[in-house]
């Protein structure tokens, strides 16, 4: 086959041929002066500051195992914080003795109480369950603490969800909600927002006021709560099955998105019930929360590398590598600590791993040998990179 190359093609194919000596050139003969500042950036650091950091200015008791509390900005380092769409969470950071422990927790507050300087988060006790149980019992007004800038999937987008959501709360996967409905109040969100709450006694709902005043304020919140051990007048008795999902869809068939949040046994019910539904995979969202792996009972050496610094550390295998790090005080980017964000992502160079199912990486990623130590647990002595916070 005889190929034409007109005068114009030859010219092209010269130019593609020399196009990575020119653009050397170019960067070479570049003067080397500081970056233009940009308004831009500054709005992009107060959207996505890279650290925030914190004070604890309230502490509210909710029940017996579960407590609000009030972060403001610190100060000095921090003057104000982000904003932030309902439903976001934040991952914080707590000092306790020589370690450093951090979790991510949705905001329930108001994006609104964000422009006055505060974010509220909202802690139940977790069985066995080491920052729950230390925010509970130790932490008071006063004490400093740091977090990511607000992160999260669990938000309303007008162009992508139906003017109807219809959520699905289970335990603390309420708080994002609450946040949602008081956005709605505040007419910073402008969707129609039906809770099914689920809890085993109505006893065990948290905010149970704050929402309460907040359908009286508005007619497009609703919450019902869904019991599973008791019956309660005007409330559902059971679990949050298809049928009592069904009852409080939107009648005159107008579209609806279905949002989760709650631990992860519910999800795996709901897994079945919302197949009946017969809804397209767009209208759902969910944000699990982080899953555990029983990979044994080993402990293993870990040779660290950050910046020029290197450290041995033990690490348990029934633990995260995140979490052995944290236990010795190693500070390193974490967000959603459930393998999604990429924030925590790390290098192995030598050692093997077993990773959590949540945990999503690009093949590439892990053939180059990338990992995220918020969901992988050791199985051998190790040897890693980390990058510092
Ligand atoms: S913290 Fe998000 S992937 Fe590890």
């Amino acid at each position: 086959m005889k190929v034409k190359v007109s005068f114009i093609g030859l010219m092209d194919m010269l130019k593609f041929k020399n196009l990575k000596r020119d653009r050397l050139e170019a960067i070479r003969s570049t003067e080397i002066k500081p970056l233009k500042h940009y308004p831009v950036n500054d709005l992009a650091d107060y959207y996505h500051p890279l650290k925030q950091y914190l004070k604890i200015a309230e502490i509210k008791e909710e029940n017996k195992d579960t407590k609000s509390f009030v972060l403001v900005p610190d100060g000095e380092k921090s003057k104000k914080l982000a904003f932030f769409k309902a439903g976001s969470y934040i991952s914080l950071y707590f000092k306790v003795g020589d370690s450093i422990a951090s979790r991510a927790y949705a905001i329930s507050s108001s994006p609104k109480e964000a422009l006055e300087g505060k974010y509220r988060i909202t802690i139940k006790r977790k069985v066995g369950g080491f920052l729950s149980s230390y925010m509970l019992d130790h932490a008071k007004v006063g004490d400093e603490l740091f977090s990511t800038d607000p992160a999260g999937f669990l938000t309303y987008n007008s162009i992508r969800d139906a003017k109807n959501v219809i959520a699905l709360a289970g335990g603390t996967g309420i708080t994002p909600f609450i946040s949602m409905a008081n956005a709605i109040k505040d007419g910073i969100e402008d969707f129609n927002l039906t809770i099914l709450y689920g809890v085993n006694k109505l006893e065990d709902a948290i905010l149970k006021d704050e929402l309460e005043s907040i359908e009286k304020a508005t007619n497009k919140v609703k919450v019902i709560y869904v019991i599973k051990d008791e019956e309660v007048k005007g409330a559902e008795k059971g679990l949050l099955t298809y049928e009592t999902i069904k009852k409080y869809l939107p009648s005159n068939d107008e579209k609806y998105s279905i949002f989760i949040s709650g631990p992860n046994a519910m999800f795996d019910f709901l897994e079945g019930e919302l197949k009946k539904l017969n809804i397209e995979n767009k209208f759902i969202r969910k944000e699990k929360s982080p899953e555990t792996l029983n990979a044994g009972d080993k402990v293993f050496d870990i040779l660290v590398h950050m910046e020029d610094e290197t450290f041995t550390i033990k690490a348990k295998q029934d633990e995260t590598v995140l979490n052995a790090l944290e236990r010795s005080g190693i500070v390193i980017r974490s967000k959603c600590h459930l393998g999604g964000c990429g924030f925590c992502r790390s290098r192995i160079l030598k050692g093997e791993i077993a990773t959590t199912k949540l945990n999503s990486q690009a093949e590439i990623d892990k053939k180059l040998h990338f990992f995220h130590p918020c969901c992988s647990y050791p199985m051998s002595d190790m040897e890693i990179e980390v990058y510092k916070y």
